[in-house]
């Protein structure tokens, strides 16, 4: 989900507006039911011959409160562990970024400091260093889990693409070697996992937009986390971001479809129509009446050759997902279907809000100290992990 859109707040309307004046946006109700008809596991059985050859992994409770725990450290690969204090971690706004920073300049330091067959180092190991011992000593490991994603891994044929229930590490991908979220080991995974944000949002605040009871028991409140949290592995594969896009179904209506990602491709005018008839041809088919609910989103990828359509993922018919080149105005209010739409120029795409411009790290992050940039730093990162693993 796009879980970082920023929200209009009702009380910051700029000077000089009136507020009382654009009546609030009514959206169809956001349940607990609603959010979880769009966990993977919920839609992905029943749409498996339309989607990615997936593996659904739950994971167990002690792999959630690693994800949990603040720090980055790579289970399973000894001698490389980071902690930030308390204090730092938790933060929003601007102190994501510094805390970003300083997530990346501690992984420096433990990099260095815990260098794999680094024999000569002249560790000063006499006096304050028992906190790290500690630190190493309580490594988490889990060799069921890391054999069970190996496994998987190697079924969908040796890269793959992770997410958990909802959310895909989006807006770690930075820290990647390949600055992709494809995954080639557990490892891999485990790094986009615990530098997501997003993936933060699925374990502790999936649920903190909706409306109703949880589990429709009153008195029940808003559930905390899901009561299972999957890892779900997809095969990877080589998407045209040009080719993928959103679909929004108001009332069991397809009312728009947005192309998803926001760059001008001048190809695409050209086949606007097919494109419009093949994503109205699959929903009519394929989608309309399986999916539980009246109101969503679904996502899809039409091939290159345009012979084949892949679900890709739902998503709620809520604020929290980016309506694209919409407004949810425009799809809550219209009673017809809006013609697909695209980017009009490249100008019009300069004007699109870039994916996660509001939680990206900071600029100064890419001119680390030593001279190194985020992609340098997090390559020799991801050399020393593979290092330390054989
Ligand atoms: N199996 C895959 N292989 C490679 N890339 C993929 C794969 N699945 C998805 N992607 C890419 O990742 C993007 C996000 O995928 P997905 O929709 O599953 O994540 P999400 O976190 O739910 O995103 P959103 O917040 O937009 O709903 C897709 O737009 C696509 O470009
Ligand atoms: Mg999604």
């Amino acid at each position: 989900m796009s879980i970082y859109r920023p929200e209009q707040e009702p009380d910051a309307a700029p000077s000089g507006v009136d507020a009382t004046v654009a009546p609030a946006l009514v959206f169809p109700p956001l349940t607990h039911q609603r959010l979880e008809n769009c966990a993977f596991a919920a839609w992905y059985p029943k749409f498996r011959s339309l989607s990615i050859k997936s593996r659904i992994i739950p994971l167990p409770e002690d792999f959630i409160a690693y994800l949990h725990a603040d720090g980055v450290f790579i289970p399973g690969q000894s001698g490389i562990t980071m902690a930030l204090s308390d204090s730092e971690s938790e933060s929003d706004g601007e102190d994501d970024a510094i805390s970003d920073m300083d997530r990346i300049k501690a992984l420096q330091e433990a990099t260095s400091r815990h260098a794999p067959n680094d024999d000569s180092s002249d560790d000063d190991d006499d006096n304050n260093e028992d906190e790290e011992t500690e630190e190493e000593t309580s490594l988490p490991y889990f060799p069921s889990l890391e054999k069970e994603i190996e496994q998987a891994i190697e079924e969908l044929g040796s890269e793959v693409f992770p997410k958990l229930n909802w959310s895909s590490p989006r807006d770690a991908s930075w820290i990647a070697t390949t600055n992709t979220l494809k995954c080639h080991n557990a490892a891999d995974i485990f790094l986009l996992l615990k530098s997501s944000d997003f993936v933060a949002h699925d374990l502790a605040h999936a649920y903190e937009d909706c409306s109703d009871e949880a589990g429709g028991v009153v008195g029940a409140g808003v559930r905390v986390r899901p009561e299972r949290l999957d890892l779900v592995l997809r095969k990877w594969f080589d998407l045209a971001p040009s080719m993928e896009f959103r679909c929004f179904v108001r009332d069991h209506r397809l009312v728009g479809i947005s192309q998803r990602d926001m760059t001008y491709y001048e190809f695409l005018k050209g086949i606007q129509q097919e494109l419009e008839d093949k994503i109205v041809g699959f929903f009519e088919d394929k989608i309309h009446g399986h999916f539980p609910d009246s109101d969503y989103t679904f996502d899809v990828y039409i091939t290159r050759n345009r012979e084949r359509i892949y679900l890709i993922d739902f998503n709620p018919f809520a604020q929290k997902t980016d309506a694209l080149l919409f407004e949810w105005e425009e799809l809550l209010l219209t009673q017809e279907r809006f013609p697909l739409r695209l980017l009009a120029s490249e100008a019009a795409g300069q004007h699109m809000q870039q994916p996660f411009a509001f939680n990206r790290y900071p600029s100064d992050v890419t001119d680390l100290s030593n001279g190194q940039t985020v992609a340098e730093f997090a390559e020799a990162f991801y050399k020393k992990v593979q290092t330390a693993a054989t």
